[in-house]
């Protein structure tokens, strides 16, 4: 008599980063037994009978019914971002803006108010203060993340989010996650942390004290440069009743007659909140073609990150030592102010995107920025390839000059996204164009 063979795992909890990466969030696909998670382009799904629609639509049975909050394929990333997070749940939306505007708009409303770091990427802080300020929700920035008094003095009796990013870019000014979290949890307020930069191979903010993470997975989860994304990952643990400020999207009943998000969902409050209000009601569904390239660039990511961050590393102190630059901003460098937090809390990394300056200003960047043949001149980041930008032209145009040097973004400064080629020839790259 034949043994019965083992079934595959179908919880990865307790296992590696690596073996995650690959394995958490698969389900098996028992009709034809594909091995890669299908593409399921469908919009949505069939009901088996009367009383499983009424079901789906009242939440009394979970699944599926229409791909704008829920598709099977966005399901194997969503728990395996979550799984590499240390979360409770995902939700994966079209881009990394499309996340931080549907979880923001559905903690803070009309006549309310968030609080920021002034380094946020440029697109973040040009929503805030363009989007957002028209929907009367108003941001107020801290200028240095290490100042208690200064974060202190700006929240206030409606301030209903706290935002902050592990690895800022350009000038890669690291946040010390554990320390903003003592204060957000002092004033009962959620902690929000941009995790795009560093990735969860880097630092896993939940574990320093953050409520959510968001991600533009467009970048290094994805790595490949292809397909936008973005994810939320729910940390579970923020007390969303308990908080003295009110979070009435998930307090107040769902419908009336019906229990809150809390209490119909628990610690996954924030997540069901997410998918069946606020990005089901906003609709910016990730395509699943775009889903399965975000799982597919998953399973490599601690590979790839090493790469990035060996080369970033050596590219910095290569840099450091050129006679054409002036400085470099990479928080790996001894020298660097925020070498510290990169020790204590970033496993003495400081990620792949980061900024130098050459010498000569405007004109001493234009001919490096024209000279560089391996690097792409291009506005992504967090791509297998090597890319740089000049910010005061292109990301930060729309800045005013006052507030382009209250940020250090300078003339001669230049951002680079660190890829995997062979660091030689990315050297060799930067030589010749600093050489020009
Ligand atoms: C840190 C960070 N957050 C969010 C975004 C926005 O993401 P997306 O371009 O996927 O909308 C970006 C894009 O560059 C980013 O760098």
């Amino acid at each position: 008599m034949s043994e019965t063979p083992a079934r595959p795992h179908d919880d990865w909890e307790g296992f590696g980063f690596d073996t995650r990466q690959v394995h958490a969030g698969e389900q098996e696909e028992r009709n034809f037994g594909a091995r890669i998670t299908p593409i399921y382009l469908s919009a949505a799904y069939r009901f088996d009978s009367f009383a499983e629609a009424e079901a789906r639509f009242t939440g009394a049975e979970p699944g599926q019914l229409y791909s704008r909050n829920l598709n099977p394929t966005h399901l194997v990333a969503e728990e395996r971002i979550a799984s590499l997070e240390g979360g409770v749940g995902a939700i994966v939306v079209g881009s990394g803006q499309a996340a931080i505007s549907a979880l923001l708009l559905g903690l803070a409303g009309t006549g309310e108010h968030l609080v920021a770091t002034a380094s946020i990427y440029s697109g973040t802080r040009i929503l805030f203060d363009r989007t957002f300020r028209r929907f009367g929700v108003a941001v107020d920035y801290v200028r240095d993340a290490r100042d208690t008094a200064e974060w202190e003095s700006l929240i206030r009796p409606e301030t209903k989010a706290v935002f902050i990013e592990t690895i800022p870019n350009p000038k890669n000014d690291l946040v010390d996650v554990a320390a903003v979290a003592a204060i957000t949890r002092r004033h009962g307020i959620p902690l929000i942390v941009d995790n795009t930069v560093a990735t969860p191979y880097v630092i896993r903010p939940l574990e320093h004290g953050a409520d959510v993470v968001v991600h533009s997975s467009t970048k290094f989860l994805s790595g490949h440069g292809a397909a936008l994304s973005g994810a939320i990952v729910d940390g579970g643990s923020f007390d969303w009743e308990g908080s003295p400020r009110a979070f009435p999207g998930l307090t107040d009943p769902i419908a009336p007659g019906k229990p809150s998000y809390v209490e119909a969902y628990g610690r996954h409050a924030l997540e069901a909140y997410l998918r069946f209000g606020i990005v089901n009601d906003l609709g910016p569904a990730l395509s699943p073609v775009n889903s399965f390239l975000l799982q597919q660039g998953i399973e490599t990511l601690s590979l790839r990150m090493a790469k990035h961050l060996e080369n970033a590393a050596a590219i910095a102190q290569w840099l450091s030592e050129h006679p054409s630059v002036e400085s470099v901003d990479f928080a790996g460098l001894p020298t660097n102010e925020y070498f510290p937090i990169a020790q204590q809390s970033f496993a003495g990394h400081a990620g792949s995107v980061f900024a130098f300056t050459v010498k000569g200003g405007r004109a001493g960047a234009e001919r490096f920025f024209n000279g560089l043949r391996v690097f792409s001149r291009m506005t992504n980041i967090g791509d297998v390839r090597s890319m740089a930008l000049h910010p005061a032209t292109t990301t930060h145009v729309s800045f005013s000059a006052e507030e382009r040097a209250r940020l250090g973004i300078g003339d001669g400064l230049i951002r680079l996204s660190v890829g995997i080629e062979t660091l030689a020839d990315l050297i060799a790259d930067l030589d010749a164009a600093l050489g020009a």
